[in-house]
């Protein structure tokens, strides 16, 4: 990409475009895709481990360990179609606080080794990894990987991963509620000065743009108290396979819908806003 800033002309390497490294079956729908209107930053509720494991009579831990696999098929996909943003709701604060000891154990075993088996193809894939959550609540031993493979892989400069982990969108907005009360406090700053942006700036995504699709898998309607604050111009897609069995051509299909739809940010299309004729004072219902 070439930019001119006054005088000085800037080069801005993107990624190269690995779309040739997509499936036959990725190709035919990333051919339906407008490469343009690609979203910046996709968000996932990965949900159905737990069904996905009952279905086959096996245990649930089975379904969290497949559903990992998924991970790393979907993060290569959207690293592929150099996807800027991938947002995944790994583990919630409610799983940690709900969730029996056992599985939440598991949890942890599995963020580890997921992380030590597949920063490598995350380095081969341009991949970089951060967090959004209570990171600092989690084990130890978990922190300590999840820091290795955020350092292992913060050179790349393609598609960034961010796992959402022990993660609850309303105590995000405590957290940045207090940092902003604090920071209005050290600045003898009022109160009545706070904007949106303000708030945004505190949130544990602040860097990020919002997303402009939300996933999620295993035919569930809700939002589960994720990016609550951040998905108020979301996409929404739910998909009712479960996450275990999501690949990356799945993304792609989300994606389609998602270039389907009209987004309007509260406002009008074009047509409609031409179409608009005045309203004559007749339709007026006098009081
Ligand atoms: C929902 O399944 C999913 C989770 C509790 C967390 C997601 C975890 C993974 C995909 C595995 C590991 C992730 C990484 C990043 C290594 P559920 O147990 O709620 O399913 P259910 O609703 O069918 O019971």
């Amino acid at each position: 990409m070439l930019r001119s800033y006054g005088k000085a002309i800037v080069l801005r390497f993107l990624p190269t475009s690995r779309v040739a490294e997509l499936s036959s079956e990725e190709q035919a729908i990333y051919r339906q895709l407008d490469p343009a209107r690609l979203p910046q930053h996709v968000a996932i509720i990965m949900d159905g481990n737990g069904r996905w494991a009952g279905k086959r009579s096996l245990k649930r831990f089975l379904g969290h360990q497949q559903g990992a696999e998924s991970v790393q098929f979907v993060v290569e996909t959207a690293s592929r179609i150099n996807l800027p943003w991938l947002t995944l709701y790994a583990f919630s604060l409610e799983n940690n606080l709900r969730r029996p000891k056992t599985e939440v154990n598991f949890l942890m075993r599995l963020l580890r080794s997921y992380l030590v088996d597949n920063v490598e193809r995350m380095n081969d894939n341009n991949v970089r990894i951060a967090y959004i959550g209570r990171t600092h609540e989690l084990p130890s031993e978990v922190q300590e990987k999840m820091q290795w493979a955020a350092e292992a892989t913060a050179h790349n400069n393609g598609t960034v991963l961010t796992l959402a982990l022990n993660y609850g969108a309303r105590s995000e907005l405590v957290d940045a509620v207090q940092a902003l009360a604090r920071e209005a406090a050290g600045k003898g700053a009022t109160l009545e000065n706070i904007t949106e942006a303000d708030i945004s700036r505190h949130l544990y995504t602040g860097h990020m743009p919002d997303p402009d699709l939300v996933v999620r898998t295993s035919g569930e309607f809700r939002v589960s108290n994720f990016l609550l604050w951040q998905m108020a111009y979301s996409e929404i897609y739910v998909t009712e396979r479960f996450w275990p069995d999501f690949r990356g051509v799945h993304l792609l299909e989300a994606i389609a819908d998602y270039q389907r739809r009209e987004r309007r940010y509260g406002g009008l299309n074009k047509r409609q806003e031409s179409d608009e004729a005045p309203i004559p004072d007749s339709f007026l219902v006098p009081r």
